[in-house]
């Protein structure tokens, strides 16, 4: 459904743009209907740059993206609005995402506005009512309320339901769920779990091992923006076998140890400082199929 192919993109930065810097580099991936793809990477590595060209919300500086055999660069305003009914995106900070000045709910307004300028009020109230109590929460508590008066938990439900009001076919979910706490991270998680029996494919960005592979069928690891391995989550994890991934899975504290039974070197060494000092160009090798491995 989606094909990431050959992906690059570079950034022009310093004080007149001489300078690039290569936050993706040559990256290739597919996602499949109805599949979990965690993208998983330190800060810095290129994960939300590969989100936000699958948005459209920066072009790729090389390579293609399709969307079912589509280019989504080709895209004119009619064909990207209806890319946008099947293709969305959840940011980290749910607040950026509300106008303090406007009560929540108004980004389901904007979507009918947008989307379904036909349908009459109540079918519509009707259908925000059941999309924001699929995503677990009680309608008379989180509409015609500010931001505000919600937490941060809320409201990213509330985008996650106004995601769910679209034909979705592909939710980019990135570090959704960093900012909630322990016992809304669960439900979130369990809702994106439940939203691919329905048919929709994730791609799950998060810096955060544990939650990755919690809820992925297959896992991307960056690493400065390039691929050093890709493949089934068990695989990945349980038979890691790029020195990086290795080094990243060591330093995961595991659920069930406790604080003092944790090893003394748990230190990750720091990467994707940002600085744009990429390596050279990334050769994947299948060690088994479907498992990909940078060898160089
Ligand atoms: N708009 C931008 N202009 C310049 N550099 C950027 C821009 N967006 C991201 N970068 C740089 O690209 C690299 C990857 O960033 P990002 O994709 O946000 O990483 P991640 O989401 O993995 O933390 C970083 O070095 C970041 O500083
Ligand atoms: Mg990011």
């Amino acid at each position: 459904m989606l094909e990431f192919d050959s992906v690059t993109k570079e950034f022009r930065v310093g004080a007149f743009g001489r300078l690039t810097i290569t936050a993706v580099d040559d990256v290739s991936f597919r996602i499949a209907p109805g599949e979990i793809v965690s993208l998983i990477g330190e800060s810095g590595s290129g994960k939300s740059t590969i989100g936000r060209m699958i948005l459209r919300l920066t072009p790729a500086t090389k390579g293609t993206i399709r969307f079912d055999g589509v280019d989504v660069s080709t895209l004119g305003r009619k064909e990207l609005k209806e890319y946008y009914r099947h293709v969305q995106g959840v940011f980290q900070d749910p607040f950026s995402s509300f106008n303090p000045v406007f009560k929540a709910d108004r980004v389901f307004e904007m979507l009918r506005s947008q989307f379904y300028p036909d349908r009459s009020g109540s079918e519509w109230e009707d259908r925000v009512a059941k999309a924001v109590e699929d995503v677990g929460l009680n309608p008379v508590q989180v509409l015609n309320r500010y931001p505000h008066q919600l937490s941060g938990g809320q409201l990213q439900r509330m985008l996650l339901a106004r995601a769910l009001l679209l034909d979705l076919r592909l939710l980019v979910a990135d570090e959704v769920i960093s900012m909630l706490d322990a016992s809304t991270r669960v439900g979130v998680l369990n809702l994106l779990a439940e939203l691919r029996e329905r048919g929709l494919s994730i791609l799950f960005i998060t810096h955060d091992l544990a939650l990755g592979y919690y809820i992925s069928d297959r896992t991307i690891i960056l690493r400065r923006g390039s691929i050093v391995e890709m493949g089934d989550t068990r695989r990945v994890f349980q038979d890691p076998r790029h020195p990086y991934t290795q080094t990243l899975l060591a330093s995961v504290p595991q659920m069930e140890w406790r604080w003092r039974d944790r090893p003394v070197s748990a230190a990750v060494p720091v990467d994707g400082d940002g600085t744009g000092d990429a390596e050279p160009v990334t050769v994947l090798e299948e060690v088994e199929p479907g498992h990909w491995v940078a060898v160089s």
